[in-house]
């Protein structure tokens, strides 16, 4: 036999078995954000690498040691897309969104990071990311973290979802913090790990978050963010505190909240679960209001966020909200002479006339146990029997699976009967 070949590790299969329940999660997602008037955005999955690197950050994780880089055929260096921003950015400068108009626009997809694959991460992830250009009030903020908690409500997790919030100011008030960072943190550079060392003067912040407890322990008496903000920012962040408050929202400040990518101003937020254990981070996002120009286009004010699908529906099925809708409604069996073809009318006639119906067809032959056992197989909730007496006297035979009980009506009826039952 031939040898096999296998899946590239930490890129998975999404199988007929899980599909249902990634259905369920895609299509709720799609209701809500389509509920607050936001628009789908289609972009590529492969980039020019510098996109990348401009928009991300050349120090950070994500570009220094995840991106899939490679040279294609004309030289040119591309990058599968790590995350959606960076590309939603690059589509609406280069198709004039941004021009005195606002956009509200969501996309969903498949990212790509070179990352160490362990539960809830992965190699190829998929993210919906949801992204508004042209408005600066802390209002839209606020609307984009409801949008995610009823979000939570809809998909029945939002008893295992908690917010932390953090406003980490202009890139004035950052520059100043980045230098009061340094000062606190060069006496203590023998505790620094590596990493650590290599950004206490490229990206210190980042340092916040190390999860080393060396390092942990020796931020005790850091200067805190906070302390070095702007009059505006706080004003901002202030007034997202205010409608969350309001919306009662809960949500923690951590003022160690930093996000890993480099293109983030003021307010910056994540959705963690305990449940899923280290990677327990389901939603993250944050204002970027200096990216557009920093890309080239004229400046506007940004904000938005993006979800792990692989994690919403890890916690989902930790929880067992697995549930999905049935995937047959009605299994058409037939027996004896012209009965097949019958079936199929019958099948088609039904999708005719009760569009929301799902309607299996028996192929291959054999006894009504053997059909039976196939409808039940694949759940359906009624079996639909056509044999000689049904089709010489223009009936159908309804066996409900679940009860037991059957009838026999005419076509007509039957199919009044199924639409009542839909
Ligand atoms: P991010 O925090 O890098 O932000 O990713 C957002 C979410 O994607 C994470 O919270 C997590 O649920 C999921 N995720 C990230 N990496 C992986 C992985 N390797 N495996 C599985 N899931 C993963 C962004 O990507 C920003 N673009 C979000 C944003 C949009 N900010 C403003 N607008």
């Amino acid at each position: 036999m031939a040898k096999t070949i296998q899946a590239i590790r930490g890129m998975n299969d999404c199988l007929p078995t899980q599909t249902p329940l990634w259905q369920k999660v895609e299509s709720t997602i799609e209701r809500v954000v389509s509920a607050y008037g936001y628009n789908e955005i289609r972009m590529p999955i492969v980039e020019m690498t510098p996109l990348f690197k401009r928009a991300i950050g050349d120090v950070t994780d994500v570009v220094e040691k995840e991106m899939y880089t490679f040279e294609d055929r004309n030289g040119d260096s591309l990058s599968l897309r790590p995350e959606g921003t960076a590309s939603c950015v690059r589509a609406g400068i280069e198709n004039g969104l941004f021009y005195n108009q606002e956009q509200r626009l969501w996309y969903m997809g498949p990212m790509f990071r070179h990352e160490r694959p362990q539960k809830g991460r992965y190699r190829q992830f998929h993210q919906v990311g949801v992204e508004v250009f042209g408005l600066q009030g802390p209002d839209v903020d606020a609307e984009l973290i409801m949008m995610t908690a009823r979000l939570w409500k809809e998909l029945g997790i939002d008893q295992h979802v908690r917010l932390e919030l953090n406003s980490i100011g202009s890139l004035e008030a950052r520059h100043n913090y980045r230098q009061a960072l340094i000062a606190y943190l060069e006496p203590h550079i023998d505790v620094l790990d590596d990493d650590c060392k290599r950004r206490l003067h490229t990206n210190p912040m980042r340092i916040l978050d190390s999860k080393n407890p060396d390092v942990q322990a020796i931020l005790g008496d850091v200067p805190a963010l906070a302390d070095y903000l702007d009059d505006e920012s706080k004003a901002h962040f202030a007034g997202l505190c205010e409608m969350l408050d309001n919306a009662g929202i809960a949500y923690t400040v951590n003022q160690r909240l930093v996000r890993g990518l480099d293109y983030y101003n003021r307010t910056v937020f994540e959705w963690i679960t305990e449940s899923l254990g280290a990677q327990g981070t389901v939603c993250g996002g944050g204002r970027y209001d200096g990216l557009v120009e920093q890309l080239g286009g004229k400046a506007t004010p940004a904000v938005g966020f993006a979800m792990g699908l692989e994690r919403l529906v890890l916690l989902m099925e930790e929880l067992q909200l697995t549930e999905v809708r049935r995937r047959v409604d009605a299994y058409v069996v037939t027996m004896g002479e012209g009965s097949m073809m019958a079936g199929l009318q019958l099948a088609e006639q039904l999708r005719d006339q009760i569009p929301t119906m799902r309607v299996m067809n028996h192929f291959g032959g054999g006894n009504f146990k053997k059909q039976f056992k196939r409808a039940d197989a694949v759940g359906a909730a009624f079996a639909l029997v056509l044999a000689e007496t049904e089709i010489t006297e223009g009936k159908v035979t309804i066996k409900d699976l679940r009860g037991g009980e059957q009838q026999t009506l005419s076509t007509a009826e039957a199919i009044e009967w199924l639409q009542a039952q839909m």
